[in-house]
């Protein structure tokens, strides 16, 4: 395998681990705080990903058999993290939960995890998802998360906020039409298919440079909302992942 294979899974893996982390922070800030059981959890999570993220991140010269042991160190821990989720997800929609994570937040980050794992299980395997097909998958699935993170962002602003939500909105009915068009689009059209991801392009382009100031005024405190500038630094990373894989 190619020093160049494990480079970049190496890349993937430190994205994803970031991501899961961030993940079980935000858990954690939305969860009842009755619920003294499930905050342990989600803090074991964190700290757990926290780890396995910082023996990547000096892991300079990964060999095969590093890389596969960390592969399956991150399909156990995620498994586990997926199962935490989905039940989590249950108690919420069965009215038994509480706190502030939203059903649909916790389906989000559910299959954020699963696509994670479906990732593991590829590069485990060497692989690649490649051609037009695994391209439009990869399409649908960001299209639907990037649409969804405009809808929470205009969910999670101050109400006080008109003009930001007004625009946070815009781009889901953008992500919504977007994604209506790529569920119709048929990989036997290659012209057409590439002026179509030119244009998811633009459009991720725009939404990700929109992340990045909302993630800034947050930070300055000139942006009134129930997250933290964490939250729109998090939907950016996934919005730059989207378009690494497009280019
Ligand atoms: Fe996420
Ligand atoms: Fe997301």
């Amino acid at each position: 395998m190619s020093h160049h294979f494990l480079a970049e899974a190496q890349a993937l893996n430190l994205f994803w681990l970031e991501i899961m982390k961030e993940h079980a922070i935000f858990i954690y800030a939305g969860l009842p705080h009755e619920r003294g059981d499930l905050l342990e959890q989600a803090i074991r999570f964190e700290i757990e990903y926290r780890n396995e993220r910082d023996e990547w991140k000096n892991n300079y010269n990964p060999t095969m058999e590093s890389v596969s042991i960390a592969f399956s160190n991150a399909i156990s821990l995620t498994e586990e993290f997926l199962h935490f989720k989905l039940g989590l997800l249950q108690l919420q929609k069965t009215c038994q939960l509480g706190g502030s994570l939203f059903p649909l937040q916790l389906d989000h980050i559910a299959r954020e995890a699963r696509e994670y794992l479906t990732l593991l299980n590829v590069l485990s395997q060497m692989l690649a998802a490649s051609g037009m097909e695994g391209l439009l998958h990869k399409e649908l699935f960001w299209l639907r998360i990037m649409g969804e993170h405009a809808s929470f962002i205009a969910h999670l602003l101050d109400p006080s906020e008109h003009m930001m939500i007004q625009t946070a909105q815009t781009f889901a009915c953008d992500y919504d039409n977007l994604l209506a068009a790529a569920s119709s689009l048929s990989g036997a059209d290659p012209a057409g298919a590439s002026a179509f991801t030119a244009q998811i392009v633009a459009e991720t382009t725009n939404l990700r440079d929109w992340k990045a100031q909302t993630a800034a005024l947050r930070k300055e405190c000139k942006l009134m909302a129930i997250v933290p500038a964490l939250f729109f630094e998090h939907v950016k990373k996934e919005a730059n992942y989207f378009l690494s894989i497009l280019s």
